[in-house]
C-alpha cells in the first residue's frame, strides 16, 4: 500500500512538474448542415436497441439512406468540453496538437489516467488541446488566439482518433488551411466492418446501462466488458485493469452518430503531410486484420492514400498487437513514438522529448 501511494505522489509531483492542464469550456457558434433522419423511430428500450442494429447490418440494406428524410441547418452556440495542456518550458513558438476522441470515449481517451498517466498521449507530446467537433470554429478561435489563456500556436496539427478521425477528414476537405498536418488514428475508408462494430457492441440504452445515467433514449452503450474488449482491444495485449476502467469510464453513442460516420467526403485537397496508424487488429476499420488487404494495397489504412491526393507527404502505419483503441495497449507508447516521429521529420514536433525524464521519475 505504501508503495502505491508514495509512487503515485512521486509521478504525481512528476508530472505537474512537466505540464500544465486546465479544462476549457468553450462556446463555439456553429452553423452545419445536418442531415435528418426521419424514417426512423429513436429506440426506446434495450430490446429497440438491438432491433436498430440489425436493421443497421442486414446485408444489402442501408439504413442511412432509407432512415434519411433531408437535410436541415442547424445553428446555435455549442459548450464544447476541452482540456488544454501544456509543458512548463515551452517555446514560444510552439506547435499545438488537437485531438479528437472517438465514440465509446471522451476527452479522457487521450490522457488517461490509468497508472499514473503512463498511457496518456498527452503526457507524450506534453502539449495537446483535447476537444469535440465542431473542430473548425475552434480550431479559428485557437489560431486568431480567441481562446482564454491559451497562447496562440505558431503550427496547428490535428490528430483524431475514429470518429475524431472521420471529423478531422472532413474539417481537412472544407477547410484544409486550418491544419499543418493530419494524423488519423483508428481509421480507414472501409465502411466493410461496420456491422461488426455494431454487432459486437450490443448496444444497450445508456440511460439503463451506465450507474448513473441521465441521458435520453437513443443515447447507446457497449453492453459490457465483453462487448468493450470486442470493440476496442487486442487481447491479451492489454492491462485488465485499464480495461475495467474504460468500461467504469465508456461514454455513450448516439444513432446519428452511428448512422453517419461512413458519411465522409472521399477526398480531400488538404496540402500538409498525412499520417495514418492503426492497430493490426483493429476490428471496426479493419475487421481485425488490418495488413489483410487481398494484393490490392500495402494495408488496409495504406488504402486511405486516395482520400490525399495532393498530400506532401502520406504514410501509413500498422502497429503491432493493438485493437482500435490504440492509447488502451501496452504497447501505447510505441504507437505515440510513430506519430511524433513522423511530425518530428515534418518539422512539426510540439516539445523535444523530455517525457522520458517524466516516465521514469518514478
Ligand atoms: C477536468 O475535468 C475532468 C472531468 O471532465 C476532471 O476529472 C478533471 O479533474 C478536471 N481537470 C482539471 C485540471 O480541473
Ligand atoms: C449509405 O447511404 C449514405 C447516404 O446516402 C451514403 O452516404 C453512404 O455512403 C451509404 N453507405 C454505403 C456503404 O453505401
Ligand atoms: C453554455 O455554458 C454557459 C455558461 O456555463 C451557460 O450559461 C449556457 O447555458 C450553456 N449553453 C448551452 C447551450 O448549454
Ligand atoms: C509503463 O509503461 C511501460 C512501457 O511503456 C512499462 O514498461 C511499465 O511497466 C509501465 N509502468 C506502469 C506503472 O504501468
Ligand atoms: C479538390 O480539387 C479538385 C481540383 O481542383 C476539385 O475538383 C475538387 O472539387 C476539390 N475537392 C474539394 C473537396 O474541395
Ligand atoms: C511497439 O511498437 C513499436 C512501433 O509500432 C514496434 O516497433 C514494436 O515492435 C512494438 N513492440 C512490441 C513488443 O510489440
Amino acid at each position: 500500500m505504501h508503495t502505491t501511494t508514495i509512487g503515485l505522489w512521486t509521478l504525481t509531483a512528476a508530472v505537474a512538474a512537466a505540464k500544465t492542464c486546465y479544462n476549457v469550456t468553450v462556446a463555439v457558434p456553429v452553423t452545419a448542415r445536418n442531415g435528418v433522419f426521419d424514417n426512423i423511430d429513436t429506440p426506446q428500450t434495450n430490446f429497440d436497441a438491438t432491433s436498430f442494429v440489425l436493421s443497421a447490418t442486414r446485408q444489402g440494406r442501408n439504413l442511412t439512406e432509407t432512415a434519411l428524410s433531408g437535410y436541415a441547418t442547424v445553428s446555435g452556440h455549442y459548450n464544447i468540453s476541452t482540456q488544454y495542456c501544456m509543458p512548463n518550458n515551452r517555446d514560444s513558438a510552439y506547435t499545438l496538437q488537437i485531438l479528437t476522441h472517438g465514440m465509446g470515449f471522451d476527452k479522457s481517451y487521450w490522457d488517461l489516467p490509468y497508472n499514473n498517466y503512463n498511457y496518456s498521449y498527452v503526457d507524450y507530446v506534453l502539449s495537446g488541446d483535447i476537444t469535440h467537433s465542431p473542430l473548425a470554429q475552434l480550431t479559428r478561435m485557437v489560431r486568431n488566439g480567441e481562446m482564454p489563456n491559451i497562447k496562440t500556436p505558431a503550427k496547428v496539427v490535428h490528430v483524431g482518433h475514429s470518429f475524431g478521425s472521420a471529423q478531422t477528414v472532413a474539417l481537412s476537405a472544407m477547410y484544409p488551411e486550418l491544419s499543418d498536418a493530419l494524423v488519423l488514428t483508428g481509421y480507414s475508408t472501409s465502411a466493410d466492418y461496420m456491422p461488426m462494430f455494431l454487432s459486437g457492441a450490443n448496444f444497450h440504452q445508456a440511460r439503463l446501462n451506465c450507474k448513473n445515467s441521465d441521458y435520453t433514449a437513443g443515447y447507446l452503450n457497449s453492453a459490457d466488458l465483453g462487448s468493450n474488449i470486442y470493440l476496442f482491444l487486442s487481447p491479451p495485449h492489454f492491462d485488465t485493469g485499464l480495461l475495467r476502467y474504460a468500461e467504469d469510464n465508456k461514454k455513450p453513442m448516439t444513432i446519428g452518430e452511428l448512422l453517419t460516420i461512413t458519411g465522409l467526403p472521399a477526398q480531400s485537397n488538404f496540402t500538409g503531410p498525412v499520417y495514418v496508424i492503426d492497430g493490426a487488429n483493429d476490428v471496426p476499420f479493419c475487421g481485425g486484420d488490418c495488413l489483410h488487404m487481398g494484393g490490392n494495397s500495402a494495408s488496409i489504412p495504406a488504402a486511405a492514400k486516395v482520400v490525399f491526393p495532393s498530400a506532401s507527404a502520406f504514410s501509413a502505419y500498422v502497429h503491432p498487437s493493438t485493437g482500435h483503441a490504440i492509447n488502451l495497449h501496452y504497447n501505447a507508447t510505441g504507437a505515440y513514438k510513430q506519430i511524433n516521429d513522423f511530425l518530428g521529420a515534418h518539422g512539426l514536433l510540439s516539445k523535444s522529448h523530455h517525457h522520458d525524464h517524466v516516465r521514469h521519475h518514478h
